[in-house]
């Protein structure tokens, strides 16, 4: 069974692709800091496919541990590097811990997690898929922070497409437009329907939209697309 590690698992995009990874028979480990419902549900829905740690990944101490465990098994065919904090501030009105905690949270912890994991994948090589944002690419006013970090994402996954793709390691993002998530459930009606508007496809996404693409990227219909993007919003940047 391929093995598809996947930060931040516990509900949203995250839960999403777990879930379609379950279904299509990858065992999948998740790591978030809590155990919610839906993971423990998705668990009891595909017996011996679903491993869920808790963990928060800026705890870098406990990453050597964490990946010892999981190397004890077949090591592993997939990373999604999905788990992110949102930051919505304009620039000025941000504090430098709610910045530090922004890059933190949404770039640095992916590039230290990612080390773990490609050495991991060095031998029998992989798949990974970093999740990064609309905002990366549209200037959005109070998230230049976020954007900032989620734009980081992209020129990591193509330098390490570059640096490991002789090993057989694929690197690539999906770029999401907004989908119906606990991250913009602070979005007011007026704020949905402007992005309605603004959206080819006249929609807010769903979480399953986008964990189409991350299956695909993971599996080997796409086992000749590294250093690629994705971008997955319904025409919002389009
Ligand atoms: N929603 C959107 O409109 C949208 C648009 C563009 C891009 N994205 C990107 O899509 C991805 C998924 O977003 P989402 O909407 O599904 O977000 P979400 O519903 O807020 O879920 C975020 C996930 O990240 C985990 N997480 C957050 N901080 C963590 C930490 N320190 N350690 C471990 N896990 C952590 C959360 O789990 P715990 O709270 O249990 O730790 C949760 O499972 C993110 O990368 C986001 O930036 C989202």
């Amino acid at each position: 069974m391929k093995r598809v590690l996947i930060t931040g698992g516990s509900k949203g995009l995250g839960l999403a692709v777990a879930g379609v990874l379950a279904a299509s028979g990858y065992g999948v480990i998740t790591v978030s800091r809590s155990i919610t419902e839906g993971l423990r549900n998705l668990a009891e829905r595909y017996p011996g496919r679903i491993e869920a740690h808790e963990l928060d990944v800026c705890d870098y101490e406990s990453y050597q541990d964490f990946f010892s465990r999981i190397r004890l098994f077949d090591g592993l065919h997939g990373f999604v590097a999905n788990a992110a904090t949102g930051y919505a501030r304009i620039l000025t009105l941000g504090g430098v811990p709610d910045i530090r905690n922004c890059v933190e949270v949404n770039l640095t912890s992916v590039i230290v997690m990612a080390r773990h994991v490609v050495k991991g994948m060095m031998h029998g090589g992989g798949s990974i898929v970093f999740i990064s944002s609309v905002a990366a690419k549209n200037g959005t006013v109070g998230l230049s922070v976020y954007a900032a970090a989620k734009a980081g994402l992209l020129g990591f996954s193509r330098a390490v497409a570059r640096e490991y793709g002789s090993r057989g390691i694929r690197a690539n993002c999906v770029i999401p437009g907004y989908m119906d998530t606990d991250m913009t459930k602070s979005i007011d009606e007026h704020g949905r329907e402007r992005i309605r508007r603004r959206t080819a496809l006249g929609r807010l996404g769903c979480a399953g939209d986008v964990a189409d693409c991350v299956k695909y990227l993971i599996s080997d219909d796409s086992r000749f697309v590294t250093g690629a993007e994705i971008v997955a919003d319904g025409g919002f940047s389009c």
